[in-house]
């Protein structure tokens, strides 16, 4: 019923649905997570609500992030950028299966609940659990105030601003960003050089008109999504930074056009999936221009030797693909940030296409505050 009420509430500014609208707002969205925020002298970032002194981040010896959908998929690539910017041992989990496994509680690790409504019930859960067993928790959370942002010890708003849409968008990017910061800022306090900090925050700068840019490419996505509109079943495969895009990616679709869709490492395909590749099962594959894409170029042939169709996301035309969505290149870091959102353009121009209900897609509710 709140969502209904905020539904009602807020200026569609010409937009035909809150998904589309919110996709367009990631930009100033994006602005918002990083202003204020940003230490040019020391190239780290202050985040006031962290409530981690340097000893208190310099003690943390893992970092567990948890999460449920696409706040755990943010998770995933938070977990990266912590592993490769602070060189911090990190990992993500669903919310939920972590707190049923009645999980061993480390005094040295930081644990972080992600959500944008905050109100999730089994992050909140998993949150409570993790106090009562004594841990040290951080929020990653959109709502101000909200029982997650309340519940925790400190942590980070995302500043995505209201998401409407059940489908979440503005604020995955907006996590993902903050994971950023966070990585930064734990990466500063350790071993990360004054030179890379600077790389990782121009990086950082640059996105809110990187995502313009993308978001410019707007007729391409909408043409492509027609023509792949009529598949039943879709893979969307990615590497290391890649996978949890693809991850993303695939939840994004299925949520909102209903087809059948599935994310596999690019470097899995062998071990089984590839006996499902055909002209009929199209795969997407996230193809950034770093260390692994040969590896990537390698498995796009893999695909089409079995006449399957590809779109890329890529970082230049792929010759392999069928087509290429070419987005802009920022550090390999940063680059999961960027990769997703053509992808969210897709699944909306898909869903449009077959005539849904994307705001409130079938059986899905904006915040789950229910076991
Ligand atoms: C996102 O598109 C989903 N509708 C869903 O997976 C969502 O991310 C999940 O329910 C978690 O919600 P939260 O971020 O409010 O905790």
């Amino acid at each position: 019923t709140t969502v209904e009420w905020e539904a009602e509430s807020y200026d569609m500014g010409g937009h035909d649905t809150y998904m589309h609208k919110e996709i367009h707002e990631q930009a100033d969205a994006v602005d918002r997570a990083l202003r204020g925020r940003i230490d040019d002298r020391f190239s780290t970032v202050h985040l006031g609500g962290l409530n981690l002194d340097a000893r208190d981040a310099r003690a943390v010896r893992r970092v567990k992030i948890l999460g449920c959908g696409t706040s755990y998929h943010a998770g995933q690539i938070g977990a990266q950028m912590i592993e490769e910017l602070a060189r911090i041992p990190a990992d993500a989990e669903p919310a939920s299966e972590f707190r049923y496994r009645n999980p061993v509680v480390d005094p040295d690790t930081l644990y972080i609940a992600v959500s944008q409504s905050g109100e999730t019930y089994d992050v909140l859960a998993a949150v409570q659990e993790l106090k009562r067993k004594g841990a040290r928790v951080l929020g990653l959370v959109n709502v101000v105030g909200s029982a997650i942002a309340r519940e925790t010890d400190g942590g980070i708003y995302v500043h995505a601003g209201p998401e409407v849409c059940v489908v979440s968008t503005k604020c995955f990017t907006n996590m993902v960003v903050s994971f950023g910061l966070l990585a930064l800022h734990l990466g500063r306090t350790r071993d990360l050089s004054v030179a890379d900090g600077k790389r990782i925050i121009e990086g950082l700068r640059k996105l809110p008109g990187q995502i313009e840019e993308i978001l410019a490419n707007e007729a391409q996505i909408e043409e492509l999504a027609k023509e792949y509109a009529d598949a039943k079943s879709m893979m969307f495969i990615g590497r290391v930074r890649g996978y949890p895009v693809a991850r993303e990616a695939s939840l994004k679709l299925k949520e909102v056009s209903y087809i059948h869709a599935e994310a596999y490492p690019a470097s899995e395909l062998k071990h089984g999936p590839l006996a499902l590749i055909e002209p009929a099962m199209p795969t997407v594959a996230i193809v950034p221009d770093d260390e692994l894409l040969e590896k990537n170029r390698a498995a796009l042939e893999e695909i089409k030797a079995r006449s399957g169709r590809i779109l890329a996301v890529a970082h230049q035309e792929q010759e392999k693909a069928d087509h290429t969505i070419v987005v802009p290149k920022n550090e390999d870091e940063l680059d999961s940030i960027l990769m997703g959102i053509p992808l969210q353009l897709f699944a909306y121009y898909t869903a449009k296409a077959m005539g849904r209900d994307i705001d409130k897609p079938r059986n899905l509710a904006k915040s789950v505050t229910v076991e």
